[in-house]
C-alpha cells in the first residue's frame, strides 16, 4: 500500500484528461509519485496541461505534473499508462461519420464503417504504444485502455502483442449501470451485473440490488421508457439530447427482445435504418462534440492562461473516470473488485470461440483479471456475436497482411452495411479518406 506510483496519461492533450485527474486525486488510496502527461500534439497538450494543473492546484497542490512529447522520457519506470488516444482526432471522427451516412450507413465513432475506419488508423499507434512501455516502464507496468475502438484495440493488441500488460476497458455498461440505479432508486455500488457480448455489443442477463434480483422490475421499466426516469429525461433532454435519445432507444430492443437489458450501442446495430434517419450529416456526433467538450475545454485553458476564474466542475467526468480509477486501483492493489473488462474468452462463453475478445465480468487482481464464468449463451445472441467477432477479426487480418480483400470482407460483414456493393464503395471512400493513417492495402 505504501508504494508511489507514476501515472502517465497517454493522449494527455484528451478532453476527458482534466477530469480523470481529478478521479485520480479522489481516489486516496492511490499514492501518486510523478503524473505525467504524453500526447502527440504539443500545444493540444499543453493547453489540456493548464486545466489538470488547476486541479491539482484545487486537489492536491505539490503534486509533480510533467509534460511531454517524448515517449522514453513521459514512459520510463512508469505503473500506470492511461490510454486514451484518438488517432485522427475529431476531425476524422467527423469524416467517418459523414462517409458512412453519405452512402445511406449509420455513421458512428466506434460502430459499423466509422468504427473500422478509426480501428485501421488505431492499431500501430496502440502497437507502438505496448512496444514504448516494454522498453522504458516499469517491468510489472499495466496500461489500462480505452482509446477506442474498444474491442478492435482488444483483439489487434492480442493478435500482435500476446504478452503485453493491458487491460481494454469500456465505461458504457458502468454508466448505464449509474442509470439502472438512478431507476432502483439506489446508489451505482448496490448493483452487481452479469453481462455478456463483445465491446459496445453485449448484454445485462443479471442485475442484483444488494444481493436481490431485480432483472424483472428494470426491464419492466426500460420496456416503457428505456434507461431514463422522468428527472434524467428532463436533465438530460438540457445537458445532451442526443445521449437522452440513445438512452431511450434501448426501450424498442428490450420489447424487441426481452429475453435481456440491452448496452445502449445496440442501436446502431439493430435499429439502423431509424439511427441513419435520426442523424443530420452536417450535425453528426462528432461536429457536436468539436462545437462543445472540445470547444469548452480550450476557451477554459485560455482563461486560465489570461489568469481568470474558471468553474473545474464542469469538466469533471463521473462515473467514466470513476470506473477507469477503480479498475486502476484494483490492478494496483489486488482489490479484486468485480468490474466489465474486455478479455480473451478462453471458453468463458462456452459457445464462442476461444480467440473472441469479450465483454464480461472478471475480479481484477494485481496479475490481471480473473474473468468469471458465463456458460453458453442462446443462439441468436451467439450468432450475433459471432458476425461481428468475424468482421473485427477480418479487419485485424487486413490490417497486418495488409489486404484489400479482408478488408472488404470486414466490411460487408458488418451488420450496419447492406451490401457488397455498398461495403467497397464505402471502404474505397476511407481508404482515400485515411491515406496518412491507414496501413497500405494491397489488392
Ligand atoms: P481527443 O481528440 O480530445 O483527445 C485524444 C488525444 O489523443 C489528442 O490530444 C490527440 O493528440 C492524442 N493522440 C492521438 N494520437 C496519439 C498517439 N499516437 N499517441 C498519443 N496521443 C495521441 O479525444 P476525446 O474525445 O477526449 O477521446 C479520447 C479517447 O477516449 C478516444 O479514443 C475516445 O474514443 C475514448 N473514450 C473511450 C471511452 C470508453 O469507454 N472506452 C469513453 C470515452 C472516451
Ligand atoms: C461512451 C462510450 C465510449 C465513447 C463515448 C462517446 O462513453 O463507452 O466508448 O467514446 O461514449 O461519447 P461522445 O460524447 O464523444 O460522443
Ligand atoms: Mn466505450
Amino acid at each position: 500500500m505504501d508504494k508511489n506510483f507514476k501515472i502517465v496519461i497517454c493522449g494527455g492533450g484528451s478532453t476527458y484528461t482534466a477530469g480523470i485527474v481529478k478521479n485520480l486525486l479522489d481516489a486516496r488510496r492511490l499514492k501518486i509519485r510523478e503524473l505525467w502527461l504524453y500526447d502527440i500534439d504539443a500545444p493540444r497538450q499543453d493547453a489540456v496541461a493548464r486545466l489538470v494543473a488547476q486541479v491539482i492546484r484545487e486537489n492536491a497542490p505539490g503534486l509533480p505534473l510533467k509534460v511531454s512529447t517524448d515517449p522514453q522520457e513521459a514512459f520510463a519506470g512508469a505503473d500506470f499508462i492511461m490510454a486514451q488516444m484518438r488517432v485522427g482526432g475529431l476531425p476524422m471522427r467527423v469524416q467517418d461519420e459523414q462517409i458512412a451516412l453519405k452512402h445511406g450507413c449509420v455513421g458512428q465513432e466506434t460502430c459499423g464503417a466509422g468504427g473500422m475506419a478509426y480501428g485501421m488508423r488505431t492499431i500501430a499507434p496502440m502497437v507502438q504504444l505496448v512496444d514504448y512501455c516494454e522498453a522504458y516502464a516499469a517491468a510489472d507496468y499495466w496500461i489500462v485502455n480505452y482509446s477506442n475502438p474498444a474491442a478492435i484495440v482488444a483483439k489487434a493488441v492480442y493478435a500482435l502483442r500476446p504478452r503485453a500488460r493491458i487491460l481494454n476497458i469500456c465505461d458504457m455498461p458502468v454508466e448505464i449501470e449509474a442509470r439502472m440505479a438512478e431507476i432502483l432508486d439506489c446508489e451505482l455500488q448496490d448493483l452487481e451485473v452479469d453481462y455478456f457480448g463483445l465491446n459496445h455489443y453485449g448484454w445485462f442477463t443479471k442485475v442484483r440490488r444488494r444481493g436481490e434480483d431485480v432483472t424483472e422490475q428494470l426491464k419492466a421499466h426500460v420496456r416503457q421508457y428505456g434507461y431514463v426516469t422522468q428527472k434524467s429525461y428532463q436533465d438530460l433532454l438540457v445537458q445532451d439530447p442526443d445521449w437522452r435519445h440513445t438512452f431511450e432507444n434501448a426501450k424498442t430492443i428490450a420489447n424487441l427482445f426481452p429475453d435481456y437489458l440491452p448496452n445502449t450501442y445496440w442501436q446502431y446495430y439493430l435499429l439502423g435504418d431509424s439511427v441513419v434517419q435520426y442523424t443530420d450529416i452536417h450535425n453528426t456526433r462528432g461536429q457536436q462534440v468539436i462545437n462543445g467538450r472540445e470547444k469548452r475545454v480550450f476557451a477554459a485553458a485560455e482563461k486560465l492562461k489570461n489568469g481568470e476564474a474558471v468553474d473545474m466542475s464542469q469538466f469533471y467526468v463521473g462515473v467514466h473516470g470513476l470506473f477507469i480509477v477503480e479498475v486502476m486501483c484494483s490492478l494496483a492493489f489486488d482489490e479484486r473488485s468485480r468490474q466489465l473488462v474486455i478479455v480473451r474468452n478462453n471458453g468463458a462463453v462456452e459457445n464462442l470461440p476461444d480467440d473472441a475478445m469479450v465483454e464480461i465480468p472478471a475480479y481484477i487482481t494485481s496479475r490481471g483479471p480473473e474473468p468469471i464464468r458465463v456458460g453458453p449463451i442462446p443462439r441468436f445472441y451467439k450468432g450475433l456475436i459471432e458476425q461481428q467477432d468475424a468482421c473485427e477479426g477480418l479487419l485485424v487480418e487486413a490490417a497486418i497482411e495488409h489486404s484489400y480483400a479482408k478488408a472488404l470482407q470486414a466490411f460487408t460483414m458488418n451488420r450496419t452495411i447492406p451490401s457488397a456493393t455498398v461495403a467497397k464503395a464505402i471502404l474505397d471512400d476511407m481508404i482515400e479518406a485515411n491515406k496518412d493513417y491507414w496501413p497500405p492495402l494491397q489488392r
